[in-house]
């Protein structure tokens, strides 16, 4: 059983942070404190000269701990893009030391800390530094978060093969209906599929709801926190 937790997707907006919540959720149920981080949010609004950081917030509504907001999201760009190249634009150069000494104060003082990446695990943080280069290098296993239509197949395992190469560790695959679709024989079939070819477990799937904190989201998380995090 792990400390912490990295969640990543095969893509933008396939449930991360929706995941992320459910999982917050399950585990404070549980008694136990857990920190989330999201190192680095593109796409923020800008309200009053302000940025606001969207899933940060989420996430910080999920879990109720109550931290500067710079050590659970250290950098945050406008631009809806890859965070190096939003910050290049925006002018920012991202340092990776200031992001681990943020996950270090917070592992340190919760008993799990889960951490939502942006886009996927080729997705770069600054120049060459990808986020599985962050994730390796904060010791992090993955859960990674599919969508279960047509393509996910090759998503999924594009994501599993690029983690395994990197010698990370994958606790599985959650498969998340972000959108409302129908399950057809694609939907019923991709779970074996991506577990026999992946060699990832699914950890579970979790259908469309409106609320993250529909009791039917909660128990499916809670079953899937019980396989991978320390709440037994
Ligand atoms: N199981 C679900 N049921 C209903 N709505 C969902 C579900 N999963 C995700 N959503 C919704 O889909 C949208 C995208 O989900 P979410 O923001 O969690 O994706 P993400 O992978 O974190 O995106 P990003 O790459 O921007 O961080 C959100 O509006 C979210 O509330
Ligand atoms: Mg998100």
């Amino acid at each position: 059983m792990t400390k912490g937790i990295f969640i990543t997707g095969t893509d933008t907006g396939v449930g991360k942070t929706f995941v992320a919540e459910g999982l917050i959720k399950a585990v404070r149920e549980k008694g136990l404190n857990v920190c989330p981080m999201k190192p680095v949010e593109t796409g923020c609004r800008l309200r009053q000269g302000r940025l606001i950081p969207a899933d940060t917030l989420r996430l910080i509504r999920a879990s109720g701990v109550d931290e500067e907001i710079d050590l659970i999201n250290p950098y945050r760009f406008n631009q809806p893009l890859a965070p190096s190249v939003a910050a290049e634009i925006e002018g920012m150069k991202i340092n990776r030391k200031r992001i681990f000494s943020a996950y270090d104060r917070l592992s340190k003082k919760y008993d799990i800390t889960i951490v939502e990446g942006a886009g996927g695990v080729m997705a770069p943080v600054f120049k060459k530094y990808l986020f599985l280069d962050l994730i390796n290098d904060l010791k992090l296993p993955l859960v990674i978060v599919s969508r279960p239509g047509l393509g996910t197949i090759n998503h999924t395992l594009l994501t599993i093969d690029a983690v395994k190469n990197k010698g990370l560790h994958i606790l599985g695959v959650i498969i998340n209906y972000s959108v409302n679709i129908k399950k057809g024989l694609t939907e019923k079939t991709n779970p074996e599929v991506i577990e026999k070819l992946g060699g990832s477990p699914v950890l579970g799937i979790v259908p469309y709801l409106r609320n993250p904190s529909d009791g039917r989201v909660q128990k499916i998380l809670e079953r899937i926190a019980a396989k991978i995090l320390p709440v037994s």
